[in-house]
């Protein structure tokens, strides 16, 4: 069976779905690596160095791989590519990438959306999601630190004593608790709120306080780990505590998300005029429509002085390691389905049945169906 690696074509993805140092572990459980001539590249992966581990380089890999593992969801012209029978492991975006999805369907393609994995421990390796989630939370400091006017550290210098910044950071999941790490490894003062009381300690771990709302958050952890939706009521009373930490900071980093939903609106127009000019928001929360209600998806802005940067896919410019760790997700889920050089699809492992997304010729997925329902019944 021949694993095919394509070039990613969305505009700005410089990632890849194997990376070279990878290909040995699929030879070795019988499959074959095509690579499509400069699909690495852009990550710093160059043909050579697939080769040399035993990839073979092509034009074109689409029309022969048994299996292809992308980065982005294919486009309808990729997936006319696709063998009728293939299996397509990839970040699918399931929840807004309908018409691929359909496409995948209609083509009979047995497509896994790894933003689906489930949430358990024997799934950890191949959680593709908290990967990229883990590169997005560093980069988002690093852009705050190179826009804030101020320094990270705590200074004392001859010529004059300066004082850390301080960030705040919105969501303490993957995202959010990397962004905490970081910031503290630049030496700012860190706090962070997060609905799911449960990380608080895991903030507290990190060096940073979490900040007490009086929020009623019993009840905020769903299934999965995950956040729940929160009524409109509840996020009004959030926005109005949250003011004052808002105002106070010079960073803000908003992670906060509810799968499958728009983002919640943490942070309001009002409250961006009550920071201080030359303030930074980092919205990681963009491509889902944004924490902050002025953040303009993919833009970097300045409204009332402040500074928002919304830009979707910080993953791709850390292509390299982003590269490196998806790869590895996707080859540790390759690998439970494959015996003796072929495919065994148990649908009965919950890991496998999971991330399911188009199987003989339908959408299985219940998630991606509720979804799609929800979307065709919106205005
Ligand atoms: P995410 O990307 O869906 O959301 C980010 C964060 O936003 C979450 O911590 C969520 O609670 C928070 N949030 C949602 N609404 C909010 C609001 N109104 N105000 C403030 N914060 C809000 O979540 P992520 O980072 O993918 O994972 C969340 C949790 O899932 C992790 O902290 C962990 O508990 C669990 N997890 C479990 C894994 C496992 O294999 N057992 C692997 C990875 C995550």
């Amino acid at each position: 069976m021949i694993v095919g690696v394509p070039m990613e074509t969305v505009a700005g993805e410089r990632r890849v779905a194997l990376v070279p140092d990878l290909v040995a572990m699929l030879k070795k459980a019988g499959l074959d690596v095509v690579v499509q001539t400069g699909a690495g590249t852009a990550a710093g992966f160059l043909d050579a160095a697939y080769e040399e581990k035993g990839a073979r380089i092509s034009a074109s890999v689409l029309p022969e791989a048994d299996i292809v593992v992308k980065v982005q969801p294919p486009s309808l012209d990729e997936v006319g590519l696709l063998r009728e029978d293939a299996v397509l492991i990839a970040l699918l975006q399931p929840y807004s990438q309908f018409d691929a999805l359909s496409a995948l369907a209609a083509r009979r393609v047995t497509s896994f959306a790894m933003e689906l994995m489930p949430r358990i421990t024997r799934a950890q390796p191949m959680d593709a999601l908290s990967a990229m989630s883990t590169v997005a939370g560093y980069k988002a400091v690093l852009l705050a630190a190179s826009r804030l006017p101020k320094f990270f550290p705590l200074l004392m210098t001859a010529a004059g004593t300066l004082t850390p910044a301080k960030v705040f950071i919105l969501g303490a999941g993957v995202a959010g608790l990397q962004a905490i790490g970081t910031a503290r490894r630049l030496g700012a003062v860190v706090e962070a709120f997060d609905t799911r009381p449960a990380v608080k300690e895991q903030v507290e771990s990190l060096g940073a306080r979490f900040v007490e709302l009086p929020l009623d958050t019993k009840n905020a952890e769903g299934k999965g780990g995950y956040a729940k939706e929160q009524t409109d009521e509840f996020l009004r009373k959030q926005q109005e505590l949250l003011t004052k930490s808002v105002a106070a900071a010079d960073v803000v980093i908003t992670t906060a998300l509810v799968p499958g939903k728009k983002a919640p609106t943490l942070i309001t127009a009002a409250m961006v005029q009550a920071m201080r000019p030359g303030s930074v928001i980092v919205d990681l929360a963009a491509e889902q429509g944004g924490n902050c209600e002025l953040t303009q998806p993919g833009q970097e802005t300045v409204q009332h002085g402040v500074t928002i940067v919304g830009f979707t896919n910080l993953p791709s410019t850390l292509a390299f390691h982003a590269s490196s760790m998806l790869a590895r997700t996707f080859v540790n889920f390759l690998l439970i389905m494959v015996k003796d050089g072929k495919l065994n699809l148990n649908l009965d492992d919950d890991v496998i049945r999971g991330p399911l997304a188009t199987h003989q010729g339908q959408i299985v997925h219940d998630a991606i169906k509720t979804a799609m329902a929800a979307a065709s019944r919106a205005p």
